[in-house]
């Protein structure tokens, strides 16, 4: 049997235009779910990697697939188990840093609409969460010169370079974190965008509160993960306002996916560093002639199991805690 994504997703998706056909001998059920797809629930939107669903008028079904993308394409393997480790540090980091969030409760017993052999395969990879309006900036927070800042830097200056000194050098470790907010296109890349911009958008007081915001929380979780050997590069952050004006934090938070992380062992300024994201899938694309359009090559499966070794190895280290017993609970 053959089944695209978008026969897992009905026609609303987004994920339509890519036409991606999965090679789908496994049973239906285990890929539709592993691609999110909760047929008794509303479906209001996909992402990426999300897809999700309404509850009720203040509560959404937020669930991450195991869909990768890479240059903004989302490929034709997904990584399994993904979805949950991205779940898994997401919770993680909500309860261990306090800040005001969307996560109502991982535990999916009151979920209305969900049979029972849906809410055992979503457990793990679904969080309920509170329905806000997005605020339409990433707040990226930047501790190390690397990736799309590295680049403006070398190549003279751009937005997020704004603020730094000169004769700094790849990877280098910055006096302090800085806030580099980017757009949240709708369509295409994000762009980076200068304070300035970034304050227009916002308005200078939300501007504060955010980059405030931003900052603090990075430099929790960068303790935290530094005395685990880990180096968070960056991350990136977004926020919403709840009916009763509350600005929260949202979406994914310091997984691999939204963050750079790197084993402190093999960083070393000037240069690159290998990260426990899916730069290890960019590096085996980049060894094929794909030209960044879909369709995208077949992931062979040594890379598909070395990704997935490499989120699960995100989360043990960072959590301090193992992967199995995460799927156990
Ligand atoms: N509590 C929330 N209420 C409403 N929307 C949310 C909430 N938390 C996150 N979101 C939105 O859900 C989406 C998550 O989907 P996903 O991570 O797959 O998207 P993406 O690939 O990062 O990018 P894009 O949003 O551009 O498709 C994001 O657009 C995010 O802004
Ligand atoms: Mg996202």
């Amino acid at each position: 049997m053959n089944l695209t994504v978008a026969d897992c997703l009905g026609s609303s998706s987004a994920l339509k235009e890519g036409e991606q056909e999965l090679s789908g001998d496994t049973a239906y059920r285990v890929l539709a779910l592993s691609l999110g797809h909760v047929p008794t629930l509303s479906h209001i939107a996909s992402g990426k990697v999300r897809e999700i669903y309404e509850i009720d008028a203040e509560r959404l079904l937020f669930v991450a697939t195991d869909r990768i993308s890479a240059y903004d394409v989302i490929l034709t393997q997904t990584i399994p188990d993904k979805g949950r480790v991205l779940t898994g540090l997401s919770r993680f980091f909500f309860d261990l840093l306090d800040a005001p969030n969307h996560l109502i409760t991982t535990d999916l017993s009151d979920v209305p609409g969900l049979d029972d052999d849906e809410r055992e395969d979503l457990t793990g990879r679904a969080m309920v969460v509170r329905r806000v309006e997005v605020i339409p900036i990433e707040c990226v927070v930047r501790g190390y010169l690397y990736g799309s800042s590295w680049r403006e830097y070398r190549d003279g200056g751009g937005p997020t370079t704004e603020h730094l000194p000169s004769g700094l050098q790849l990877a280098d470790e910055l006096v302090e974190p800085i806030f580099t907010p980017s757009t949240k296109a709708t369509t295409g890349h994000d762009e980076n965008i200068t304070e300035a911009q970034t304050r227009q958008q916002l308005g200078d007081d939300l501007y504060e509160d955010l980059k405030q915001s931003s900052i603090d929380i990075y430099q929790r979780a960068g303790r935290h993960a530094a005395e685990r050997g880990v180096i968070l590069a960056d991350t990136k952050f977004e926020f919403g306002r709840t009916a009763d004006d509350e600005v929260i934090l949202i979406d994914e938070v310091l997984t691999p996916d939204s963050s750079r992380y790197w084993p402190r062992d093999s960083w070393e300024p000037g240069h690159d560093v290998p990260s426990y994201d899916k730069q290890y899938v960019r590096d085996w694309l980049d060894t094929t002639d794909w030209d960044k359009t879909p369709p995208p090559p077949d992931l062979p499966d040594e890379v598909v199991s070395g990704t997935r070794n490499r989120y699960i190895e995100a989360y043990e280290k960072i959590t301090d805690s193992s992967f199995d017993d995460y799927l156990q609970r």
